[in-house]
């Protein structure tokens, strides 16, 4: 969601801001701007839209290069994707500049008394009221210091948060809050940056500093102090970003999301790497949870939202398989709602990518207040899910740009049948031999996933010719149905088309009354293993729709002859087990999605409406 840059140094503020906010806009946004003070002034400039839009603003009428300055892209939540709800928002007197990341929960009840005390509001947005505060806290106090204005503002603030801000009463600073949404500073020689992500500030550096909840942090040339809301000075959590710049660089694709498609062998390797020790036992990252603590365990709840919880779905039947403990997978949305039942026996298993889905961390945060163990699967070192959680693995997969979930999916997969297995092995469940057997199959993966992608070329033609399509479902048995949900989703939030998935049983207690003549369906057909039971009543499904009808567009085994009378179009996956079959019945959804997407026009990296990284509940 909102993008945020913040700079303080001797190079020129505004390109440095305006570079980190294109390197931010696959977060999703509707508006972009910047506030940079120069010679004692502050000048902001926003505009609805694309960075572009500001781009065009910035050059008719250039602001100061240099000085410090703040940028925002921002994705709305209260008030319309408008010029005059654009970030940043300044003061009445145009002395502070401030833009914010989150929601602001009680700013209808401080907007009123802001304005009691006079203050004059020209948008709908939460955050104008942030700048209105923050102001008079400076004024009223009168010491010039924005770092204390900003601690008493934020002590005013319910919700979710970040707020920078920059003022002409310290015009070689930059102060920057933190409850609950992202923030990261990144440290350089006689230059400091602060922004949402890391892939803002990557080309300048690699040395980047966490920012803990509720925390404040004082950005200048030479120094970075953090403190709390009261004041008093903490340490922020050190680390060092292990990707460079050209990680997050398309690589010679024209989209992020088929450059990421196409990463997806190595992603892979790289989940797996240096997991299985000589002695054929399995180690995980920073497993904070003893042995013992894993043993106690009666029971595990999956907690993600969207592509991760697709990722979920399949985890559950490869721990249960495996482990044989109960495995409940839940929107992480709904989780708390429903008064989940939950002990220190409880073990928590959050999927997030970003590690900031608010959702989640919510989510997470109530099982822990509960006293169960949470382990995260997450791709972002140190976001705020990992680093509340008990223990962690690190799905690897290299920062991933476009919007729509790819590489980070099929590695949330094989993070999650490690942590099965890990299981397995601390609770004596499965000899070394057994657990080796398995960990080279996932080896054989990257090597399987690289042969198939070399053979879609049938997919991207088959999905061209589906663009004036209205309607297309998946269906899916076992592992296959969360497959056919990842399909739809792909398909919803790439191409803007109604997909629908259902469980392929299901389909004769409803769904069979969508069926008619030519209406597209995707099914997921359970590899060698699942067949018998499994996969002779999948073939009587796509029999049933068939005779109905229906485009049947069947993705199966190479080898698989049965299925082939009933295909009218046949996509060959190559032959793993039914376990680790999502990994391969994946990626031509994905393709299929995409090419879809891309034959209508659609800007498949940024999808419309959508956030990379969701930090709103
Ligand atoms: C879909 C997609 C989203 C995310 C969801 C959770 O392609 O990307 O559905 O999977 O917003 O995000 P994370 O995994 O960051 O918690």
């Amino acid at each position: 969601m909102c993008g945020i840059v913040g700079y303080v140094g001797p190079q020129p503020a505004l390109d440095i801001i305006v570079e980190g906010l294109s390197r931010l806009e696959y977060r999703g946004y509707d508006s972009a701007g910047v506030a940079v003070l120069a010679d004692g002034n502050l000048r902001t400039e926003k505009r609805a839209g694309k960075l572009q839009n500001l781009r065009d603003a910035l050059a008719e009428s250039p602001p100061p290069a240099d000085g410090i300055g703040i940028g925002h892209t921002r994705w709305a939540t209260h008030g319309a994707p408008t010029d005059v709800n654009a970030h940043p928002h300044v003061d009445n007197a145009n002395r502070v500049a401030v833009i914010h990341n989150g929601i602001i929960e009680n700013f209808a009840r401080l907007r009123v008394e802001l304005e009691e005390r006079g203050s004059k509001f020209h948008s709908q947005t939460d955050t104008e009221i942030a700048a209105h505060l923050l102001s008079d806290e400076l004024q009223s106090a009168g010491d010039g210091d924005l770092a204390a204005a900003m601690r008493r503002t934020c002590r005013q603030l319910e919700g979710a948060f970040t707020l920078v801000a920059v003022s002409t009463e310290d015009p070689d600073l930059v102060v920057a809050a933190r409850r609950n949404s992202p923030l990261v500073v990144g440290r350089g020689q006689g230059e400091n940056f602060i922004a949402s992500d890391v892939a803002a500030f990557i080309a300048h550096t690699r040395d980047a500093i966490e920012l803990g909840q509720d925390q404040v942090v004082e950005l200048r040339r030479d120094s970075v102090r953090v403190t709390d809301y009261d004041g008093t000075q903490v340490e922020g959590n050190e680390y060092y970003v292990d990707w460079d710049a050209s990680a997050a660089e398309k690589g010679g694709y024209k989209y992020f999301m088929l450059k990421e498609i196409m990463e997806q062998p190595r992603a892979v390797a790289d989940t797996l790497l240096g997991r299985l020790g000589e002695d054929g036992t399995l180690s995980l990252d920073e497993m904070r949870l003893s042995p013992a603590d894993l043993r106690d365990i009666h029971k595990i709840v999956i907690i993600a939202a969207g592509t991760s919880y697709h990722a979920g779905l399949i985890a559950k039947y490869a721990i249960e398989h495996w482990c044989r403990i109960p495995c409940d997978v839940d929107v992480a949305s709904e989780f708390r709602y429903r008064d989940p039942i939950l002990d220190p026996q409880t073990l928590v298993i959050a999927i997030s990518q970003s590690g900031e889905s608010m959702d989640t961390l919510m989510a997470m945060r109530h099982a822990r207040e509960q006293r169960s163990k949470v382990l995260a699967i997450c791709n972002v070192n140190g976001s705020t899910i990992p680093r509340e959680s008990d223990a962690v693995v690190y799905t690897h997969a290299g920062p991933e740009v476009g919007v729509a979930a790819t590489k980070t999916f099929l590695t949330q997969l094989v993070a999650c049948y490690l942590v099965g297995l890990y299981l397995a092995q601390v609770r004596g469940l499965k000899y070394g031999d057994e657990i080796r057997t398995i960990i080279e199959q996932l080896a054989a993966m990257p090597d399987s996933v690289e042969r198939l992608l070399d053979t879609m070329q049938p997919t991207r033609d088959l999905a061209r010719s589906l663009a004036d399509s209205e309607t297309v479902l998946f269906l899916g048995r076992h592992v296959g149905y969360p497959v056919a949900l990842e399909g739809a989703l792909k398909l919803k939030e790439l191409a803007y088309m109604h997909a629908e998935a259902f469980a392929a049983g299901e389909l004769k207690h409803g769904p069979i009354a969508l069926i008619e003549p030519g209406l597209p369906v995707v099914v997921v057909v359970p590899s060698e293993e699942g067949r018998g039971v499994l996969h002779d009543k999948i073939v009587s499904n796509i029999q049933e729709i068939r005779a109905r009808g229906a485009r049947t567009i069947v993705i199966a085994q190479a080898d698989d002859e049965s299925v082939r009378p009933y295909a009218d179009d046949l996509i060959e996956l190559p032959d793993v087990p039914t376990l680790l079959q999502p990994l391969v019945a994946t990626v031509p959804l994905q393709i299929f999605a995409c090419e879809l997407a891309l034959a209508k026009g659609n800007d498949v990296d940024q999808p419309r409406n959508l956030a990379k990284s969701v930090t709103v509940e």
